[in-house]
């Protein structure tokens, strides 16, 4: 496997595509806004630099790196001759189903089509192809080129050659493969989303400040971020989809995103990405 694609070139988007490039992978990156494109390329070269500052690698690294990455905004001409696709789009069931069916169109029958979705079901995504045993999730942690975990999702008809062979490729690009079966949120959202919804209620209801809630978090649980940081990284709207992706998966109201969070997501603050959460940032 040499030759990926990685679909939507966001926040993980970018990530995923400067870790594979990094690694010695030729990487068509795919979005269909050219604006997007153009800010994950910036992105990427400016987390290539941090690293040249902190001598993690050389310019010439830098250089190299860029230089495997390709932009495409037309699907199907970026993921042609690919081994592996990497969707990493907007987290939405109906436009992760419809970019499956795209991706099992044009790609060899070969190829693994992976997703990093934090939530939606991987056997639903499958059924939207030909080749379900090819299909698997690879949860990448943000921000990926530092994050070591990568959870590795088994739809029911993954096969156990596939699982092999993305969780070697996983171990090769230095990243920590963990396996898991499929179920709403899978390990890393199920327990994480709840705390960051808690958090969100305890804020709301005026319990203690954002930076004393992350605070408690930090000292009293060694957690290295607090939750509301930690949503505003993620990005809110990130986070109240998983929620509700959790809540319709276990038909549990447990899972329903705090109405500050809603409130939040519909007045654009969205967190780091737009220079507003529970706290502000500079664009
Ligand atoms: N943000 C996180 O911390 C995080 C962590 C782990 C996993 N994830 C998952 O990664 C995925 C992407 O999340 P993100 O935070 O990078 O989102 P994002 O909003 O930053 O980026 C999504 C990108 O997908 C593009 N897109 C939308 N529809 C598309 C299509 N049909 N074809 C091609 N591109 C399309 C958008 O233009 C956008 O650039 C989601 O499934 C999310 O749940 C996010």
């Amino acid at each position: 496997m040499k030759k990926i694609a990685v679909i939507g070139a966001g926040t993980m988007g970018n990530g995923i595509a400067h870790v594979f490039a990094q690694n010695g992978f030729e990487v068509n990156l795919i979005d269909t806004q050219s604006a997007a494109l153009d800010k994950a390329m910036q992105t990427i070269a400016k987390n290539l630099d941090r690293q040249v500052a902190k001598s993690i690698i050389n310019e010439e690294a830098k250089q190299a790196t860029l230089t495997k990455i390709i932009c495409y905004t037309n699907l199907k001409e970026g993921v042609q001759d690919r081994d592996l696709v990497i969707e990493a789009a907007t987290e939405n069931s109906k436009i992760k189903i419809a970019i499956f069916s795209e991706m099992d169109q044009y790609t060899n029958p070969s190829c693994i089509l992976a997703t990093n979705t934090s939530s939606i079901s991987i056997t639903q995504l499958a059924e939207a192809t030909q080749k379900p045993a090819n299909v698997i999730g690879m949860h990448f942690m943000n921000p990926v080129p530092v994050m070591k975990l990568v959870e590795i999702i088994n739809g029911k008809a993954t096969s156990a050659e596939v699982t092999d062979a993305i969780v070697s490729l996983t171990t090769s690009i230095g990243k920590i493969p963990c396996v898991v079966k499929d179920a709403p949120g899978f390990i890393a959202n199920r327990i994480l989303m709840p705390m960051i919804n808690e958090a969100i209620l305890a804020f709301e209801e005026g319990i203690s400040d954002a930076a004393t809630i992350d605070q408690i978090m930090k000292l009293g649980m060694a957690h290295p971020m607090g939750p509301l940081q930690l949503a505003d990284y993620i990005g809110l709207d990130v986070c109240k989809n998983i929620l509700e992706i959790m809540e319709d998966g276990f038909q549990n109201s447990k899972y329903k995103p705090a109405a500050l969070l809603t409130k939040m997501v519909e007045a654009g603050k969205l967190g780091i990405k737009t220079g507003e959460g529970f706290y502000t940032y500079q664009k």
